[in-house]
């Protein structure tokens, strides 16, 4: 019998961990600690994944603003809205909620988030310090993988791990922390993408496959290691005419085949999503406690 890995009941241990220590901060240095998520424009997944993220906030006693920007909004509105919140004493986490619209400067707003506040690890100082192996802050996705691995009794370190995909969110800055010399890592990593050659003999060598390509139902049972470990990233729209919204949420693992044939696998959903959220709630609550940190030194 395989392990179905449970993604949301680790998820709630961890904001009821996280609820605790924010109502610790209210009662011991008077302050709760603030997100601030910038939707621009009308993506219907982006807006799914936004009011998720005010919810994890609400569940814990986390502050959120939600600032709504029009698609046609130029980046220099959205870095001045920003610098604003940069500024904010209420704010200690900026989320830019992406992909934003093709017209906008991504790199540009992604540089303008303050160091300190840049929950996401995107801005490439943050992206810098995690392949030096010094990082300030994990990025939501790649922690919540690593986390969920760890809560599950699956260390990484010595194994071979194989990550599908090479996205600046999850494939790539997930490389960076699972190769580190650091407990909960050690592991020997395989980056594949879409040009990586007999990916199938690969995946078939890996002892943990983390699939994060975004293609719909990708990785078959012939694909992975007989008692391997299976993780899904992917969270993909496909039309589903029996469901009431006409579309169903699937990863990038074909759940169903490869099930029976691994030790543990996660599940879309129930799996890496409510860990992203749990790890977004983690470093807002650690930006907080940063900033009580260096203006008590301040005070000094
Ligand atoms: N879009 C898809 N995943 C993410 C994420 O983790 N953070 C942000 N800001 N945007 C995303």
């Amino acid at each position: 019998m395989s392990l179905i890995i449970d993604g949301k009941k680790i998820a709630l241990q961890i904001k009821d961990e996280l609820r605790a220590a924010v109502a610790d901060l209210k009662k011991h240095h008077n302050t709760v600690p603030g997100l601030a998520v910038i939707l621009v424009g009308n993506n219907p997944a982006s807006k799914v994944y936004v009011s998720m993220k005010e919810k994890a906030c609400a569940e814990i006693g986390v502050y959120s603003e939600k600032h709504l920007i029009g698609e046609d909004s130029s980046t220099e509105e959205l870095i001045g809205l920003i610098e604003t919140l940069n500024k904010s004493e209420k704010i200690h986490g900026i989320l830019v909620q992406l992909p934003l619209p093709g017209h906008m400067e991504s790199k540009k707003v992604i540089e303008s988030v303050s160091l300190s506040k840049d929950v996401d690890c995107f801005h490439p100082y943050n992206v810098g310090r995690l392949l030096t192996g010094e990082p300030v802050i994990s990025p939501c996705t790649p922690a919540g993988i690593q986390e969920l691995l760890l809560k599950s009794g699956i260390n990484p370190e010595g194994q071979h791990v194989v990550i599908l995909g090479r996205s600046n969110i999850v494939g790539k800055p997930l490389f960076a922390m699972l190769c580190q010399k650091s407990k909960g890592a050690n592991a020997t990593v395989t980056l594949c993408h879409s040009r990586t050659n007999d990916i199938k003999k690969i995946t078939s060598a890996a002892d943990i496959l983390i699939a994060a390509i975004g293609k719909p139902n990708f990785v078959k049972a012939d694909m992975v290691k007989n008692d391997s470990v299976v993780i899904d990233v992917g969270t993909n729209r496909i039309s589903d005419k029996a469901s009431e919204k006409g579309y169903k949420i699937v990863g990038d693992v074909d759940f169903e085949d490869v099930k029976g044939k691994v030790r543990a696998i996660s599940p879309v959903p129930g799996g890496v999503g409510p860990m992203t959220i749990a790890m977004l709630m983690k470093n807002t609550v650690n930006a907080c406690v940063s900033r009580i940190k260096a203006t008590g030194r301040k005070q000094q």
